[in-house]
């Protein structure tokens, strides 16, 4: 059989998907079989704890003798093709990841049988393309690991910072805000004293009332902008109109809305996400959009929450964004994605210069809460 064809034929085994590495290590050998007309092949490599075990091999029922077993696992150079004559005819490769040999590659046939430059070329080029897929694998392994790892961090992280949100928006609310409003009420009781009214130091005092109220408005703002308390008393979508009003409705841009059933409830920590993506989404329109129009959507269709933020903007590109080699650029877009799908979500950023913007996100609905 033609080597190169089925050298080809292991390559193209060895990466199609989907990822089933034992299968394909099986499928490989069988090829290296026909390929060689040999007896028995088999791959040997370094399980977890880095000692040499038998990865696949093929047949299954094949035992090699002990002495050519030596050979195969303590050759005198683990960096060169070896091979000999004992109870069988054999021949081994070094599987090589990155140039370091990392395990073996050995084929066996009769005493007798003299495997030819050939079956030599195809043996070495045959174990470094396992090597390969044992590592991509690995890789694979890796990544899909740290990804769940990081999906894991990022719910913490967005979990503590909502927290933390919370936390800072109370105690603004109870000590801070409290304590201007009764000094902006004590200035108030002093103004209505016909008394102590014209008095000069009171006359100064009282001037200060409009500056608190401005404080008191101030700090009232930011408590909202950290945690708007609309979101526990009104639900998800009289907060997100509140903050578009807010951020969109005082520089003339019109905001319409439209929720087809406000009775959707989903669980807290999801509306918080939902609210912060339309949190960013209205936060861009705001910078970057110039838009006259905005359409905020919240609608449920079946077993769905769809939220959309739709502005008549100026657009972009989202690709160029996202893929800018500047890391720091696209963190915005970047983080709703993120946090949608630490819920679960996906998102859609559908855009393009001249034609606005729409940020779709659907959210699976499994149970809701009533409204
Ligand atoms: N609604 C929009 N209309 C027009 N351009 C937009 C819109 N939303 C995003 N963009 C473009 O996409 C870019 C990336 O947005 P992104 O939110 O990731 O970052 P940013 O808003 O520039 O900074 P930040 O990290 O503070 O959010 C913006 O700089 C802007 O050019
Ligand atoms: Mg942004």
């Amino acid at each position: 059989m033609d080597h190169i064809l089925m050298l080809k034929k292991m390559v193209c085994l060895l990466s199609c998907q989907p990822r089933n590495l034992q299968s394909q290590l099986n499928d490989a050998l069988d090829c290296l079989l026909a390929a060689t007309s040999a007896l028995a092949t088999g791959i040997l490599w370094p399980d977890a704890n880095g000692f040499i075990q038998l990865r696949a091999q093929s047949p299954l029922n094949f035992f090699a003798d002990p002495k050519s077993w030596r050979n195969f696992t303590n050759p005198d150079n683990p960096d060169a093709l070896t091979w000999g004559q004992e109870a069988y005819a054999w021949l081994a490769a070094p599987m090589k990841v990155g140039g370091t040999p990392i395990g073996r590659l050995w084929v066996v046939d009769h005493v007798g049988r003299n495997f030819d430059q050939n079956d030599r070329e195809f043996i070495m080029m045959a174990g470094n393309q396992l090597a390969l897929a044992i590592e991509n694998s690995r890789l694979y392994e890796e990544v899909q690991r740290l990804a769940i790892k990081r999906g894991e961090l990022l719910r913490r992280v967005i979990a503590t910072q909502d927290e933390r949100c919370r936390r800072i928006s109370r105690e603004l609310h109870d000590e801070i805000s409290q304590s201007l409003t009764a000094m902006s009420l004590d200035i108030e009781a002093i103004d209505l004293d016909d008394q102590l009214r014209h008095h000069p130091v009171l006359q100064r005092l009282s001037h200060m009332r409009p500056r608190l109220q401005t404080a008191l408005k101030e700090i009232n703002r930011i408590i909202l902008d950290l945690r708007p308390t609309l979101l526990d008393d009104m639900g998800l979508i009289a907060a997100i109109r509140w903050f578009a009003m807010q951020r969109l409705g005082t520089s003339g841009v019109n905001v319409h809305i439209d929720c087809s059933d406000p009775a959707i409830n989903p669980e807290s920590h999801v509306e918080t996400t939902l609210y912060r993506i339309a949190q960013e989404a209205i936060n861009n329109i705001a910078r970057h959009a110039h838009a006259r129009n905005v359409w905020l959507s919240y609608q449920k269709t079946n077993h769905t929450i769809q939220l959309s933020i739709r502005d008549d903007g100026c657009g972009f590109d989202p690709e160029a964004v996202m893929n800018q080699p500047d890391d720091r650029k696209g963190i915005g877009l970047f983080g709703m994605q993120e946090r949608a799908s630490v819920i679960g979500a996906c998102t859609q950023i559908n855009s393009a210069p001249g034609q606005g913007t729409c940020i779709l996100v659907r959210y699976p609905a499994r149970e809701f809460k009533a409204g």
